[in-house]
């Protein structure tokens, strides 16, 4: 089971979904992506985030190819560039990626992060996409406390989708503590580290392997551990969507959690957001 994780509304969406980037970038291997984002579909992994930037519009493409014939089983994220976040940059983005996912709407759509266009004209441009239904929710992607300060008072943000892992832990300082005093779930990104240093790390090597698991999964299932953040792990091999998926069902415990923060300790002081 795929513990499920809510949206300040109250909406409940999975807390372990799937990633795209990179997919759909080139046409030789987007049937086995597509093949991929579905057998994690019947995993449970029905959260799939994408965005226009993602393979040029391909990995959206690939998306729409996964969930055809299947999309009230799927919650599907995109997100616009911030050089499309004008009034008419967000209505023809969201319109681009409608058709590239051959759906009537966007469950939740996000800025990817942030860029010349005032906010103020996003968000108007973002609550105009939900009164014609072609969005359910929307929210911003890259975004510091500083950031949200800047968003309009009352502003109904779903989510920030940021990088965090065990070696990317800056948030915790002041972002993930403002966003949960908000009921606002944080979305994470590269939550394996891109598949780098991370997964070698001895610390989570050591936690595996007393859960029969490997360090992919102590990764997901630490981002899963405080019951309010959404994990998107990219995985174009049947392998790793199984892999991934059975992840939620890894518990660690007080001790995994201690020798994981020994390897990769918590910030101590605000740092920079990071951003891949
Ligand atoms: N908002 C933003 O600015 C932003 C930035 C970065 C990412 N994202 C989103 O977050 C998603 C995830 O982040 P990411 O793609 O950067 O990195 P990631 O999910 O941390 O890592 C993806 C890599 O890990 C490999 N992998 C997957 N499962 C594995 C497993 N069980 N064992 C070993 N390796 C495994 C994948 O290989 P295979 O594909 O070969 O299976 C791929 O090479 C993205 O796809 C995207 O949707 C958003």
């Amino acid at each position: 089971m795929i513990p499920r994780v809510r949206l300040p509304d109250g909406t409940e969406v999975p807390a372990l979904g799937q990633g795209t980037w990179h997919m759909g970038e080139t046409r030789d291997r987007a049937a086995a992506e597509a093949a991929a984002l579905r057998a994690g579909i019947e995993a449970g992994m029905t959260l799939i985030d994408t965005a226009e930037m993602y393979g040029d519009g391909g990995a959206e493409r690939v998306v729409g190819e996964a969930i055809s014939g299947q999309r009230d089983r799927v919650f599907i994220v995109s997100k616009v560039y911030p050089h499309n976040a004008s009034t008419a940059g967000v209505a023809r983005a969201a319109a681009a990626s409608l058709r590239r996912l051959r759906t009537d709407r966007i469950d939740l759509y996000l800025l990817h992060w942030r860029g010349a266009h005032p906010l103020a004209e996003t968000v108007a441009a973002f609550e105009t996409l939900r009164a014609r239904g072609d969005i359910r929710f929307w929210g911003v992607s890259n975004f510091d406390v500083a950031d949200f300060k800047e968003l309009p008072e009352g502003a109904a943000c779903a989510t920030n989708q940021v990088l965090y892992n065990p070696e990317r832990r800056g948030i915790e300082f002041d972002l993930l503590p403002f966003c949960r005093a908000r009921a606002m779930p944080v979305m994470a990104y590269s939550p394996l580290g891109q598949a780098g240093r991370l997964l070698r790390s001895p610390a989570l090597a050591a936690v595996a392997a007393r859960h029969g698991a490997t360090p992919a999964q102590v990764a997901i299932a630490w981002s899963l551990r405080d019951g309010s953040t959404i994990c998107i792990p990219k995985a174009a091999r049947p392998a790793h969507v199984a892999e991934n998926a059975a992840a939620a069902a890894l518990r660690l415990t007080a001790q995994d959690l201690a020798e994981i923060d020994a390897a990769h300790p918590p910030p101590s002081r605000k740092q920079p957001l990071g951003m891949l």
